[in-house]
């Protein structure tokens, strides 16, 4: 048995995608085990661009079983998207090569109308989401009144499932937020559409992890966003609902802690965030611009600007204790080619003290001031090949 997991170290966008894709050529199975489409994972392969976002990266690789486990949301007029997507790209997708797990969340017209909502009430303070509905969608798995994949099998559950929850959600979306409201036989015509072609794929991912672990399948276990989104151990409340760390692993796809194997971080050589949130060693003059210009820090899902800066390693410190992360897998060194010389954060100054450690609310770490312990000289020659 061997597994590991691919997982981001800071803020997402760290080039999970790629790393997957490049171990996936010894795996077996790859599996998600949160989030949505929120995430986007560009991957060139065979000099062909691929940007995934719901869909494991491992479905470029003939012979891979792909799964996207409960721990994830799915929204599925976007994953049938996805799906044609990579159809249209020669990339056939069937129900050997992808499995949806039955206990995965489903995201609904109107998490999407509570999302801008909610966005909308918070004004200067909104979170800057990927606007998926991802949030909602795991308040109402929360809230016990969510929909389930495997609900769209069962037509009658399916219904009075959606009456249950719209009759909360309407009201919510009619007195506070002053919107329209849904009714149940459009949503359920519109799903009802979406399980015809979503059938196929439908299983359980517990069951299909576990057993391809005892054939001593080689399991790779693909992280999206990253370990300061995390909704426990993040920069809350600016992180995305779900446990984005490796721990995540075990609750989002039904396997034990014990079958975990290692776990690599993803390191970007310098540091991006999206949406809002503190960013101590964010640069916003011409370094900065020059990251994002040189390393196409653009939104794979949203097409936003990254903000850019210096490495992190206090974060980085953070974000390996609570992943268990063994190993990082460095990633766009090459961007920093050229510079006259390389800042490398060690430690922080909250309130004229020196600290070590990630601090745990967004609002301190928003007062926190970077110290660059460590100053590099940069370089000028090319990075490829470089050993
Ligand atoms: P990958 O997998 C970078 C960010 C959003 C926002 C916050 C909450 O490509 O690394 P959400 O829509 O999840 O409720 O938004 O999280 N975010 C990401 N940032 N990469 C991602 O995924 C992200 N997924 C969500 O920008 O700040
Ligand atoms: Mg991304």
């Amino acid at each position: 048995m061997s597994s590991l997991v691919i997982a981001g170290a800071q803020w997402g966008d760290e080039g999970k995608g790629k790393i997957v894709d490049v171990l996936t050529a010894k795996a077996e199975v790859v599996a998600r085990y949160q989030g949505g489409h929120n995430a986007g994972h560009t991957v060139v392969a065979d000099g062909k661009q691929y940007i995934l976002h719901l869909v494991p990266s491992g479905i470029l690789h003939k012979g891979t079983l792909s799964i996207i486990g409960n721990g994830t949301v799915v929204e599925p007029s976007a994953l049938i998207k996805e799906l044609d997507e990579l159809k249209a790209e020669g990339i056939e997708v069937t129900s050997e090569n992808l499995l949806l797990s039955k206990g995965a969340h489903l995201i609904m017209p109107y998490h999407i109308a509570l999302e801008v909502a909610s966005e909308k009430k918070r004004g200067k303070a909104k979170i800057g989401t990927t606007g998926r509905g991802i949030g909602p969608a795991y308040v109402d798995k929360a809230m016990r009144i969510g929909l389930k994949v495997g609900d769209l099998q069962h037509p009658d559950i399916f219904r009075q499932k959606l009456k249950g929850a719209l009759d909360y959600c309407n009201e919510i979306l009619k007195k506070v937020c002053e919107m329209e409201c849904f009714t149940v036989d459009a949503v359920y015509d519109e799903f009802m559409g979406y399980a015809e072609r979503l059938n196929p794929y439908i299983g359980d991912a517990s069951i299909a992890v576990n057993q391809a672990l005892d054939e001593g399948k080689n399991v790779l276990f693909e992280g999206a966003q990253g370990a300061l989104l995390d909704i426990d151990h993040g920069t809350y409340p600016f992180v995305t609902s779900s446990s984005s760390i490796a721990g995540g692993v075990c609750t989002g796809l039904g396997v034990g802690p014990t079958r975990i194997g290692k776990v690599i971080g993803i390191v970007k050589a310098y540091s991006t965030r999206v949406g809002s949130g503190p960013f101590p060693t964010e640069l916003e003059e011409e370094v900065g611009k020059r990251m994002q210009e040189r390393g196409a820090e653009f939104g794979a899902t949203t097409g936003r600007p990254r903000r850019c800066g210096w490495i992190d390693a206090v974060a980085l410190r953070h974000a390996m204790r609570i992943n268990g992360m063994g190993a990082v897998a460095f990633t766009k060194i090459d961007v920093l080619s050229g510079l006259d010389e390389l800042k490398i954060c060690t430690a922080y100054e909250f309130r004229g003290e020196k600290i070590t450690e990630f601090p745990s609310s967004a609002a301190e770490l928003e007062e926190c001031k970077p110290i660059y312990g460590t100053i590099m000289p940069g370089w000028l020659e090319t990075t490829k090949g470089a050993t």
